[in-house]
């Protein structure tokens, strides 16, 4: 099997494995019972809070965990614009996000806020221009993301940062970092609040972390205890937990190789367009996250090609899985070239793939988008 549907989960690796299984057969205690056993267990979220922060430059003490990207992105928009909406009405984000954060503006729009929604260009940029100009002294949130899920354009966090806090210092700007963290380098200084996800860097489904900067109020979503100092109530996955520590110590040593390796592997699936006629890359061919490679091939289906694949063992994507299941028929690569989601492809990567792999596609490709692409009535 080549496994090219990374962006969608990865494989846990076996050292974040094994590590998740020693803790599960050798403490099982509450991290919030007084016994030395639940100490142990204490002991162990906070490792794995170190470790995250270290990812990202922060204190331990800003990580929050969360049951996964999609809770912390919820709760990072709903909850920050809870804290801050008595200053102000304006909240911004873009055509881009992530549904965790697209429909947290949606239900802040229903709450009554002024939700702007900035466009972007043919490789999914955004205009930091159009974003200055909407940023306002009314302006208390902004959300956008770092790595694209879909076509994997990576925003400039930096420049978007600085923009924002020169116009209106006491914005909210946070960024949705779950296809950037432990491959991208990301730092703390350039948001207020990051969320991330376990399952995308090697480790357990079911668990996330918010970074919250010290002194940044964001309102708890959740009621009922004490746990991550009240604000994430609710007996901690404390197995998943470990695993995400251990998945990110194993990243953090390894980001560099890692993606100058993924960057060969989409290097040579890219090599597809010199080799095919009207295959078209969403996204950005050259800059764009070297985990993510988004191609459309004109005149074939995106899910017929899938399965095509699928029969020669290779595992992708059309889009996004959170959104297959959605009855909207424009895929989130539309915004950038209407049209082209429907023949849509996305490869996501991970250091596990081979180059040879990406050789092996390639040979796939070429035999099989010529076979569908006789089907097409003319
Ligand atoms: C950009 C982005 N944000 C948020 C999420 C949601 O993360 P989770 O699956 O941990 O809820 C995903 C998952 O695909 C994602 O790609």
């Amino acid at each position: 099997m080549i496994y090219f549907d990374n962006a969608s989960t990865t494989r846990m690796s076996d050292e974040a494995f094994e590590y998740m299984c020693s803790f599960i057969k050798e403490n099982y205690a509450n991290p919030s019972s007084l016994h030395s056993f639940g100490f142990e267990a204490e002991k162990e979220l906070d490792k794995a809070r170190k470790a995250v922060a270290a990812v990202i430059g922060s204190d331990a003490e800003e990580i929050y965990f969360t049951s996964g990207g999609t809770e912390a992105n919820n709760t990072a928009v709903l909850g920050a614009a809870s804290a801050y909406g008595r200053l102000g009405r304006r909240v911004i984000t873009s055509s881009i996000e992530h549904p965790s954060v697209a429909d947290s503006f949606k239900e802040l729009e229903k709450r009554g806020f002024e939700v702007i929604t900035l466009g972007v260009d043919e490789k999914g940029y955004i205009d930091t221009d159009e974003l200055l100009n909407a940023v306002n002294e009314d302006t208390i949130l902004v959300s956008i993301m770092c790595v694209n899920n879909e076509f994997g354009t990576v925003q400039d966090i930096e420049k978007i940062y600085s923009a924002v806090k020169g116009k209106n210092r006491n914005c909210i700007f946070h960024t949705d970092c779950v296809q950037a963290f432990c491959k991208h380098d990301i730092s703390c200084r350039n948001a207020d609040i990051i969320t991330m996800s376990a399952h995308k860097i090697n480790a357990s489904k079911g668990v996330g972390a918010m970074y919250i900067k010290k002194g940044v109020r964001v309102n708890n979503l959740h009621f009922g205890g004490g746990q991550e100092k009240g604000f994430r109530p609710g007996t901690e996955n404390t197995y998943a937990i470990a695993s995400m520590g251990r998945a990110a110590e194993l990243a953090l040593e390894n980001m560099a190789d890692n993606f100058k390796h993924v960057g060969e592997v989409r290097k040579t699936l890219l090599s597809i367009t010199d080799e095919l006629d009207n295959v078209y890359v969403n996204g950005d061919a050259e800059n764009g996250s070297p985990y993510i490679l988004n191609l459309s091939f004109e005149n074939v289906k995106g899910e017929v090609l899938l399965h095509a694949l699928e029969s020669e063992g290779i595992y992708a994507a059309t889009g996004a899985a959170c959104s297959s299941r959605t009855k909207e028929k424009k895929k989130i690569v539309d915004r950038l070239n209407d049209g082209r989601g429907k023949s849509a492809v996305r490869f996501s990567f991970s250091a596990e793939n081979t180059v040879e792999e990406a050789e092996r596609t390639v040979e796939c490709l070429k035999r099989l988008v010529p076979q569908l692409r006789r089907f097409v009535p003319r």
